[in-house]
């Protein structure tokens, strides 16, 4: 199929588009690369520069021949958002807008697009399913809840098919693509970064929350899984399918217990003091993926804590310094 991959320079379009390429697929990468990395986009696909909110170059992106869209270009710290949400409903919002006007342009009526647990805000239960309500506690989470509403909506009136997955936390690495952020936040590269000797210490954003050991519990969910994913979510659309899925491990690991997961990896205590809970956390995050493994015919394959941060320790250790700046 020819594949149009927007944001496809960041952590997660990167390792879908290499697999989609493994399979054969064209794909056009549209990224304007202010937190994707160049040197993520895998060789052998056309990388266009460019703003989902610039609606020409999004015409010269799709081209006339664009089989299906794959929507990952957006902003995503979740403390951005917080203190400055008009910017997350420009970019999100906005640019997706923009991007679903830019198909109906060019005839484009397939999308899979890359939501977030963020969706749900502070579950009342777990697992959570896909029916469970959505009540996203940071604006982040409510951009991409709208998007799901502008997506549904667009379904029901102008014939789109979409499949909207839900990550949970997604980690881990290929071979060559990995995980980037400046600055780095999420949890699993900040304690290998702290085991390695390049931060001094990791701060767990509080241990008197009501888990096991007090520490937040969240569901870790490769990105070979998720990329996998997205391949048979294209299909599935095919099949006439359209809406929202969970895509996690289904399994609970807290704070401490990643730690403990990185210390045997890397065979090094990693020394960590107690700070604050962090505003928004929810306490304990975890999918139910049984309507996605009913409805793609998904298997996770990669998706033990082990592997993930095995991996993401190799990625670490072969890319001292990232992607090139
Ligand atoms: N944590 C620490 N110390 C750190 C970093 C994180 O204790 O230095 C804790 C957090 O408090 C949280 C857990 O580690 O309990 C995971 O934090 P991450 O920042 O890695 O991930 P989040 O669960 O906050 O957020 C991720 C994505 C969001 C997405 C969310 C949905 O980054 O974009 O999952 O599940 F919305």
């Amino acid at each position: 199929m020819n594949l149009c991959v927007t944001g496809g320079a960041g952590y997660v379009g990167s390792v879908v588009v290499e697999r989609l390429l493994d399979q054969g697929h064209r794909i056009t990468v549209f990224d304007n690369l202010c937190t994707g990395h160049r040197d993520a986009v895998p060789p052998g696909c056309r990388l266009v520069e460019g703003d989902i909110r610039d609606g020409a170059a999004l015409d010269a992106a799709l081209g006339s021949s664009t089989d299906a869209v794959l929507h990952f270009a957006a902003l995503s710290i979740v403390s951005d958002s917080v203190a400055d949400p008009l910017s997350y409903f420009e970019n999100n919002v906005a640019g997706s807008v923009s991007l679903l006007r830019a198909m109906e342009r060019k005839g484009v009526s397939r999308i899979v697009f890359s939501s977030s647990a963020a969706v749900y805000g502070e579950p009342r239960r777990l697992p959570i399913a896909e029916t469970d309500p959505c009540e996203p506690t940071n604006p982040y989470g409510a951009t991409k809840l709208f998007i799901e509403k502008i997506l549904e909506t667009c379904r029901r009136w102008r014939g789109l098919s979409y499949v909207a997955l839900r990550y949970f936390n997604a980690a881990g690495s290929t071979e060559r693509l990995g995980e980037d952020h400046r600055p780095e936040t999420h949890i699993i590269p900040v304690v290998l970064d702290t085991a390695l000797g390049k931060r001094e210490m990791l701060t767990i954003f509080g241990d008197d929350y009501d888990t096991d050991d007090g520490t937040c519990v969240r569901d870790y969910i490769h990105v070979l899984d998720l990329a996998e994913a997205h391949i048979l979510a294209l299909a599935a659309m095919e099949r006439g399918f359209s809406g929202p899925l969970n895509l996690g491990s289904d399994a609970p690991f807290t704070v401490r217990q990643v730690v403990q997961a990185v210390e045997n990896i890397v065979g090094t205590r990693v020394e960590c003091k107690i700070g604050p809970r962090r505003p928004g956390d929810p306490p304990a995050l975890l999918a139910s993926s049984t309507r996605a493994e009913e409805v793609l015919g998904w298997r996770r394959r990669h998706s033990s804590l082990e592997e993930i941060v095995g991996s993401a320790h190799h990625w670490r250790v072969t890319h001292p310094g990232g992607y090139a700046a």
